[in-house]
């Protein structure tokens, strides 16, 4: 069995949650790859201490070139903030390191082409994380698509949202702030998690809608004064793309930081002649299916802890946020590991480009006040 060696670039909240997935990788039973964490860079010394008590940490360090120098490191997680994944991207895939990137996969689209380029050039194996398909709700849904449980397609609603930014006195922080987060704003920071199921289905949108909000102008910069907010914090993409019958399909993809009573939500609706699903994490354990036998029915399943990775955790149980995250690991160790087999795997760095070209897209659409057409990477 081989076994991925992963260093972690950026030990910050990410960085551990990976530390943490990986750290009850025995909770998995039928991955056919061992993984574990061997080593973990951060340019800030504070955030190493944390994983300096893991058992199989074997360095901690501030240079990135020395944790790329490591021959028991045969992948890297990078967490970093956006402006930074060009530049440690690319020494990763120069360096022959297997990459989880983390999105929106470089601060803008050039970037995200470059960093595509590097791949391509040095031939690495990378993909990048967003974790919400692997619940097993979402899954099940992709599943019935494939099957063409559905039908015809009518509509598609998608998205993700925070009210993470709904309190205006919350610091300022570099997710707030264009120079650090990239101009598409809320769009980089939690569109990949909304756009992952519909470009993998085929379902990204030619003609595009944008309405963008910034919600909060400034905030407070944690020093006693107040720092410009200047990304767009919430975001709702309203476009149509085309099914393999050649039918046009509307979709809605909303993105936001400000949205009241939502914590983390992500949700995925698909609407079809013969039969609808709905997910959403506020019902987590929840898949709902529409059908109809002359009367209609909303039919509700409790689908427990039935991810696509097996676990030690009984079927009766409930999954969560840190299941999500770690059956998606497994799929990014599984793809590297040549055991994935017909499972859904991590987003592609093509589909991350293709992400970038539909925030481009929203962005025309929003300063033109206009339907734009998107194009995208084949
Ligand atoms: N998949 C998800 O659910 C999810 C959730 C949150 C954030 N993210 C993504 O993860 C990435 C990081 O976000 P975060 O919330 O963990 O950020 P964070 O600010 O909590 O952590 C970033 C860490 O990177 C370190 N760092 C900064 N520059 C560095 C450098 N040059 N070398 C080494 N370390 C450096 C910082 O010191 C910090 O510890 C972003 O791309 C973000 O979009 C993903």
């Amino acid at each position: 069995m081989k076994t991925l060696r992963l260093g972690i670039i950026g030990g910050g909240l990410m960085g551990r949650e990976a530390a943490s997935a990986l750290a009850r990788w025995c909770n998995l039973v039928d991955v056919g790859v061992k993984a574990e964490l061997t080593a973990v860079c951060d340019c800030n010394p504070a955030a190493l201490e944390w994983f300096q008590n893991l058992p199989s940490v074997r360095k901690t360090t501030t240079d990135i070139d020395e944790l790329l120098a490591c021959d028991f490191v045969n992948a890297i997680y990078v967490a970093v903030p956006h402006h930074l994944h060009e530049e440690i991207y690319r020494k990763v895939v120069r360096a022959g390191k297997a990459l989880l990137a983390e999105k929106p996969f470089g601060v803008d689209r050039a970037a995200a082409e470059r960093i595509l380029a590097g791949i391509r050039e040095h031939g690495c194996f990378a993909r990048i994380s967003s974790e919400f398909p692997f619940w097993p709700g979402p899954q099940r849904i992709v599943e019935a698509i494939k099957s063409g449980g559905c039908g015809r397609l009518l509509q598609v609603r998608c998205g993700f949202l925070h009210a993470s930014d709904l309190n205006p006195e919350k610091p300022i922080n570099w997710k707030r702030q264009v120079e650090f987060c990239g101009a598409a704003g809320v769009m980089n920071d939690l569109g990949m998690h909304a756009a992952h199921i519909p470009m993998r289905l085929g379902w990204a949108p030619t003609q595009v809608y944008g309405r963008l909000q910034n919600v909060v102008d400034e905030r407070p910069d944690g020093k006693g004064g107040m720092a410009p907010c200047d990304t767009w914090e919430n975001a709702l993409i309203d476009g149509v793309f085309t099914d393999a019958e050649g039918t046009s399909v509307p979709i809605s993809i909303e993105m936001k930081r400000v949205a009241p009573g939502e914590t983390d939500t992500w949700y995925l609706e698909v609407y079809g002649v013969d039969s609808c699903y709905r997910f959403s994490t506020k019902e987590p354990k929840t898949l709902w299916r529409f059908f109809c036998d002359g009367e209609q029915w909303w039919q509700k399943t409790d689908l427990g802890n039935t991810p696509p990775f097996k676990v030690v955790t009984p079927g009766i149980t409930e999954f969560g946020f840190s299941d999500c995250f770690q059956q998606m690991l497994a799929a990014f160790a599984a793809e590297w590991a040549g055991t994935l087999g017909e499972r859904f795997g991590c987003v592609t760095p093509e589909e991350a480009v293709n992400s970038h070209l539909l925030w481009e897209a929203a962005m025309r659409s929003q300063e033109e006040a206009a339907l734009v057409k998107a194009n995208y990477l084949s």
